[in-house]
Order: structure tokens, then sequence, then C-alpha cells
């Protein structure tokens, strides 16, 4: 039988965090064998709020080295980058037109981000929801794997599903979200409470994938904790502790049980150091491997124009099939 298809995607906003890491790209690393995966930097989302036309092209090239530098393994996947390929702005323009306005107001996201956004809504923020559409149905993704936050927005690509293909016939694949328990909820350094996050003003939030020894040492010292010693998991008062030892487990390869018996009867002046060396060296292969990539740009560039060649051949095609059910004049 053939191998079920994934797709999903990064936005190209700065550097990543711990919270992407685990939550998304070392997933897709770790069951990349079992699909046909093709992961892209969705660098037109990036533009649905202000952004930087001087900083865009390069953190595009951050987002696809680091997926690289993660362990995303070319023989099982595609690296593409998402306006590499008209065809996902085009089937977003038909999809706009079958898309009734209230599923975009009503989007959860997308009333959050208009609010911090003030007057300056663009059409393209309440868009968002449909061109992730295009990114998935384009590639007629069996699985797509996303936090718990894209959700909705996974329901609403299926409601275009069933209402193309109602209107105009069977053509696009429903895709089925896939969401992982474990790390799916990485949580801010300085607030156990909130989701670590890109948006989040304060540096010492979160760890990014790039950050050197001290800056981690730094922000270790600096996060969040309580006043209790002994650490242990699910103490609903203790979030920041929670945090601390899911992330610890996480990135040490050690079970629950064996954080649970080794914190037990620690302090945090004893956990802190420990919990440094374990980021610090969890994250230096991937920060070797990101420098070798980067310093051979031929090869960054070559990977990228095989990839949007093999997903442009897919994407082309479906977005043929539309067109035609859709009674458009395209060959097929
Ligand atoms: N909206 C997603 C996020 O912020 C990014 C994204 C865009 C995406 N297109 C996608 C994820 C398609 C999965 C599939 O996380």
């Amino acid at each position: 039988m053939a191998r079920q298809r994934i797709l999903s995607g990064v936005q190209p906003t700065g550097n990543l965090h711990l919270g992407n890491y685990l939550g998304a790209i070392r997933n897709w690393v770790e069951t990349q064998s079992q699909y046909e995966n093709y992961f892209c930097v969705v660098d037109l989302h990036a533009i649905t709020v202000p952004h930087n036309p001087a900083t865009l092209a390069e953190d595009t090239y951050t987002i696809a080295a680091l997926y690289l530098a993660c362990g995303i393994d070319l023989n099982y996947s595609t690296i593409f980058i998402q306006s590499h390929i008209p065809a996902h702005s085009e089937l977003t323009w038909l999809f706009n037109c079958i898309t009734p306005m209230n599923w975009l107001t009503d989007m959860i996201q997308f009333k959050e981000k208009s609010v911090k956004q003030g007057e300056n809504v663009g059409v393209g923020l309440l868009d968002y929801p449909v061109l992730m559409a295009a990114d998935i149905l384009l590639y007629k993704a069996d699985q797509v794997p996303v936090g718990e936050d894209q959700k909705q927005h996974l329901e609403l690509t299926r409601d275009i599903v069933n209402r193309f293909n109602h209107q105009f016939g069977e053509v696009l694949k429903l895709p089925h979200p896939m969401i992982r328990k474990e790390g799916a909820r990485v949580m801010s350094l300085t607030d156990g409470t909130k989701k670590m996050s890109k948006s989040d003003p304060s540096e010492l939030s979160r760890i990014n994938l790039l950050d050197s020894a001290d800056e981690i040492s730094k922000k270790v010292k600096r996060c969040k904790t309580d006043p209790i010693k002994g650490l242990s998991f699910d103490v609903p008062e203790r979030p920041e502790c929670q945090n601390l030892l899911t992330l610890y487990m996480l990135l040490s390869g050690k079970t629950k049980e064996a954080v649970a018996a080794e914190c037990q009867d620690m302090g945090w002046g004893q956990f802190k150091p420990l919990f440094t060396e374990t980021v610090i060296s969890a994250l230096q292969p991937i920060q070797q491997k990101y420098q070798e990539v980067r310093a051979d740009k031929t090869y960054l560039e070559s990977v990228l124009r095989e990839g949007r060649e093999k997903a442009a051949a897919i994407a082309n095609q479906t977005l043929a099939e539309v067109k035609a059910a859709m009674g458009y004049s395209v060959p097929l």
C-alpha cells in the first residue's frame, strides 16, 4: 500500500524556539520514514501581519536550513518554499469564492490577531486560513501534523473540502489533523501558564534553537520557578515546574519515571545547572548542522529547487483538476 502523505509548514518569522521544535519538527523527523512528507516554509502567510522586506528572504532560508539541521531527511521528505509555487495563491483565490465570509470572521486566531493589529488589519489576515487550506489540499495530504492551536484551521480546511466536493464533484481529499499530546504545549519560561511563543515581547520567555550557550544559561537562570523544594510532575499549582521537568524529560530522552525519581528531592539551585547543560547539549548537534548547511548556499538552493520541482508537479495537477471541476477550460 502507498504511504500516506503528510504536509506541514512553519512561518519564517524569526528564529524557531523549543516549542516549535518539540511540538512540531521533532515529531515530523521521528515519523518521516513511515510517510511521504512535504514540509514548506509558509512565506505567504508571513505577510498577513506587517513584515520586514529586508529580512523575509533570509528568514525563509533560515527555516529551510533548520528543517535540515533538525533531521528532515530528503530520502523521505520534500522541503520547499510556499511562494515558489504560484498554485498556492491561485487555489486560494478559487477557494475564496466558495468560502462564506462568516467562516473566517469567526476564527479564534483571526479575532486574537486582529485585536493586536488595531486598525491595520489586512484582508490577508482574514484570508490566512484559506491559504492554509490551499497548502494542504494542493498536495491531497492525508495527515497534517499541527499544534493544538491550529485545530480550528484544520476544521475549516475540512469544511472547504466538503463544500467544494458537494458543489463541483469529488476532487479534494479530506485531511486529518495529527496532534501529538507529548511536548505539544511547551510553555513560556517567564509564565508557565502561557505558551512559548515567537510573539512574546520578552526574549527571556523562550529558548531559540540557535541561542548560544551563554544565552541559554542566562535564560535558565532568570526563568520563573517557585519557592517549593522537591520537584514533581502533575501538580496543577506548579505550572513552571511541570514545564521545566517536561522539557528536561524530552531533551534528555529520559522517561517520565526516571526524571520524577531523579528530581524529587532537588531544589531549583541544583536543577537549573543540570537543565542548562541538557538544553545546550541537545541543541549542539542541531546548531552545528545548521552552520554547515548555511555555509553552503549552493547546496541549500539545490535542495529548494528540487523541492519546488517535486511539489509543483503535484500542486499543478491538483490545481488543474480543481479548475476543470469549476468549469474552467484547462487541459488536464
Ligand atoms: N498556520 C500554521 C501555523 O501557524 C502554519 C501553516 C501554514 C501550516 N500552512 C500550513 C501548517 C499547512 C500545516 C499545514 O502553525
